[in-house]
């Protein structure tokens, strides 16, 4: 360190250092540093330790001044003698601001890079989490630990430093937006709780995580002995709820990603992977791009990019929805990455199939309209292309199976090796139709290529040579699939949350 500090800041450095766990390692500190005055605070503790201290700065584009406030943190780490690294990501405006800019800084940030929360954070994570409903896991609110050094400080204590110090802070005006629940909770209720108790909430409510993550660590570690092998469906169908639970939901964690660790699967998600214990479904997504199925009693999470949704899909543009379509799409069903490694497959294979006899390409409009582009460029053949277009006669969710031909083609398929390019199946009627239709213009042979089949709701005999994806009987959009005509240009297909009538 080689800033020099008054005897006042470094009496009060010799006091606060100790209340940290900054000292229980040796090795390089990353630091999250926003500048604001709880990071500023755990920089300059960071800096007082032996350790090689880097601050990092993320700057998100969001505020007009945010670019300001990666100079005062380079001139913060400059004063202290410290490295710094400025990272800066595009989040954009638009919904989930919150969430979007939470999972950009974590995609730049070193994993488990120290943040300068304090015991009142703490405290105010304890309440938000119960006003979620939460579990014993949730009432834990943050593990202390070298992401979490600082529990143990009180935020006055974090003010103290930086004003004895006489630096200059970053103001966070969002802080004072009450329309943030963490802030109308830091704000009104916290208060609330000191004046109807005459006591200070915050030590209490940190007391009660800690006895609560002692509670939830031991129950895991009990659980694992009840029920050692998370995989195995009958055992997990006979426990009880709450060791099943816990089971699932302490298996999801330790499958997924380092930075994610913290995240657990959330109630909504191990309720739909208990569906698939129970048998009620086969299969569930899960976030990541994830999905959790059954076969031969045994659970799985896929966890690699092939036709069966395998993949953890690390690529974090793909997993954030654009945020003109945001407020409407759920969880990425299959990633623009999925889509493009499984069309150049499919190409290959049609390439090798076909060989000698180059097939004629018949696009089903609209929805194969990105699908038939990309696939006609993966299969290394002259092929033709041709397309029609149908609607079907029917209520608006439900295919009756009688087809109206909006285009018919040009082509004449007397003798050729047609290849029809759809993009979903669904019941299978239109696809039905539309295979008798066509083979009773005498092509020497016709087969089908889908992009998606959904599982379980054919109501013909499936017989298709080529499918992209198998998903999840759920309506999806994206990469050509509409509701009412919109989001065919999505580059990803996505659930479907809005209430558009589909
Ligand atoms: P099927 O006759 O039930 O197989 O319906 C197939 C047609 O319904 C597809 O060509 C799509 O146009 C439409 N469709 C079925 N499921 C979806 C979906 O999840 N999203 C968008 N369109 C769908
Ligand atoms: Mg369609």
């Amino acid at each position: 360190m080689t800033a020099q500090f008054s005897s006042h800041a470094a009496v009060l450095i010799e006091e606060l250092l100790p209340r940290t766990l900054l000292q229980n390692d040796d090795g390089p500190l990353e630091v999250a540093c926003s500048g604001g005055p709880d990071s500023t605070a755990l920089a300059v503790l960071a800096a007082a330790t032996n350790r090689s201290v880097t601050l990092h700065h993320v700057d998100h584009g969001l505020r007009p001044s945010s670019s300001e406030d990666a100079v005062l943190v380079k001139e913060l780490a400059d004063f202290l003698g410290v490295h710094f690294v400025g990272h800066i990501v595009d989040v954009g405006e638009g919904p989930n601001l919150e969430a979007r800019a939470r999972h950009a800084r974590r995609s730049v940030l070193p994993n488990g890079a120290a943040t300068g929360h304090t015991m009142d954070d703490q405290a105010e994570t304890v309440l938000l989490n119960l006003l979620r409903g939460t579990g014993t896991e949730g009432l834990g609110a943050m593990k202390p630990g070298a992401h979490h050094p600082l529990l143990d400080l009180r935020r006055r204590d974090t003010h103290e430093l930086c004003g004895v110090l006489g630096l200059r802070v970053v103001v966070d005006e969002s802080n004072d937006d009450q329309r943030l629940l963490r802030n109308a909770v830091r704000a009104r209720l916290l208060p609330l709780f000191e004046e109807l108790s005459h006591r200070d909430p915050v030590p209490l409510l940190a007391r009660t995580a800690t006895l609560a993550r002692g509670d939830a660590e031991l129950l895991s570690g009990l659980a694992k002995l009840v029920l050692p092998d998370p995989h195995d469906v009958v055992a997990l169908r006979e426990a009880p709820q709450p060791l099943s639970t816990r089971v699932i939901r302490d298996w999801v964690i330790s499958t997924n990603l380092d930075d994610e660790r913290e995240h657990p699967p959330s109630e909504a998600e191990v309720a739909r992977i208990l569906e698939v214990v129970s048998g009620d479904v086969q299969a569930t997504e899960i976030s990541g791009g994830r999905r959790v199925a059954r076969t031969s009693g045994r659970l799985r999470i896929d966890a690699e990019a092939s036709g069966t949704l395998e993949g953890v899909n690390t690529d974090a543009k793909q997993t954030i929805a654009p945020s003109w379509a945001a407020h409407d799409l759920g969880d990425v069903v299959v990633s623009a990455q999925q889509i493009r490694t499984r069309v150049s497959e499919l190409g290959a294979q049609i390439t090798a199939d076909y060989g000698d006899n180059p097939p004629l390409l018949v696009g089903v409009l609209k929805g194969a309209m990105h699908f038939m582009s990309d696939l006609a460029q993966a299969i290394e053949l002259p092929v033709d292309v041709d397309f029609m277009a149908v609607s079907s006669y029917g209520s608006a969710t439900q295919s009756s199976g009688v087809v109206r031909i909006v285009k018919d083609l040009d082509a004449d398929l007397s003798g050729r090796h047609v290849l029809v390019v759809e993009d979903i199946i669904d019941s299978g009627l239109t696809l039905n139709y539309l295979r008798k239709y066509l083979q009773a213009r005498g092509p020497a042979s016709l087969e089908v290529c889908a992009l998606l089949l959904k599982d379980g709701e054919q109501r013909i005999e499936p017989d298709f040579r080529y499918v992209g994806f198998t998903i999840p009987p759920t309506f999806v959009v994206g990469y050509g699939l509409d509701v009412a005509e919109k989001y065919r240009n999505l580059d990803s297909i996505y659930t479907y949350v809005g209430t558009d009538s589909y």
